[in-house]
């Protein structure tokens, strides 16, 4: 057995028993993920214990663009003023509550900050944004270290040049 994060595959990966406590993100990894999947509209990757395929945790991450007035002055000083700018959405993470307290979440965002870094160097993107849901998941990212924008508390980022500096 060994832990794998890969695309999701309709066909193999196992998630009708998703509970992550949150019924929006069980409901989504159950019923859409794959149909977005296939539209492009967000990629969904999941965590196995391999060769076993039930679903243990997930994350979602699609192109996305950033409105510059809600940048915090750090960054946006150094940056061009476009009205826009190129991003990242890590739209959703979730571990299932049998698997709690492992670091599998810690794993998926590690993960989540590579793939965003390796596309950013073909498909420009200047951050790795998330829309934290309530207090908890606004808390867990902070413990992260992404910083909250500007008036939009809940909407927070970690910047791709940060994310290099890492050494993932
Ligand atoms: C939040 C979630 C992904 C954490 O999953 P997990 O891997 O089981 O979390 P763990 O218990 O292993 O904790 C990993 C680390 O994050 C921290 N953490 C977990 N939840 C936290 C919270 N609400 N606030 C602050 N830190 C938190 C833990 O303290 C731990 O830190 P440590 O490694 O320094 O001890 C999981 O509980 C979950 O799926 N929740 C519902 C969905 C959700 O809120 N997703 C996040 C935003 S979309």
């Amino acid at each position: 057995m060994s832990l794998e994060i890969s695309l999701l595959d309709s066909k193999k990966h196992i998630r009708d028993t998703f509970s992550c406590g949150e019924e929006s993100l069980d409901d989504y990894i159950k019923r859409r993920a794959s149909q977005e999947l296939k539209k492009l509209i967000s990629t969904t990757f999941v965590l196995t214990d391999s060769p076993d395929n039930i679903v243990l945790g997930y994350y979602t991450i699609s192109a996305y663009s950033v409105d510059a007035a809600v940048l915090d002055d750090a960054l946006a000083k150094s940056l061009p003023r476009y009205p826009l700018l190129p991003a990242t959405l890590l739209g959703r993470l979730a571990v299932d509550l049998s698997q709690k307290g492992k670091g599998y979440s810690g794993r998926l965002l590690v993960d989540s900050m590579k793939m965003a870094l390796d596309t950013s160097k073909r498909i420009a993107s200047m951050a790795l944004v998330v829309d934290a849901m309530n207090n908890d998941a606004l808390n867990f990212y902070l413990k992260y270290e992404f910083r909250q924008f500007k008036n939009a508390p809940m909407k927070l980022y970690y910047s791709m040049s940060d994310i290099g500096k890492l050494g993932l």
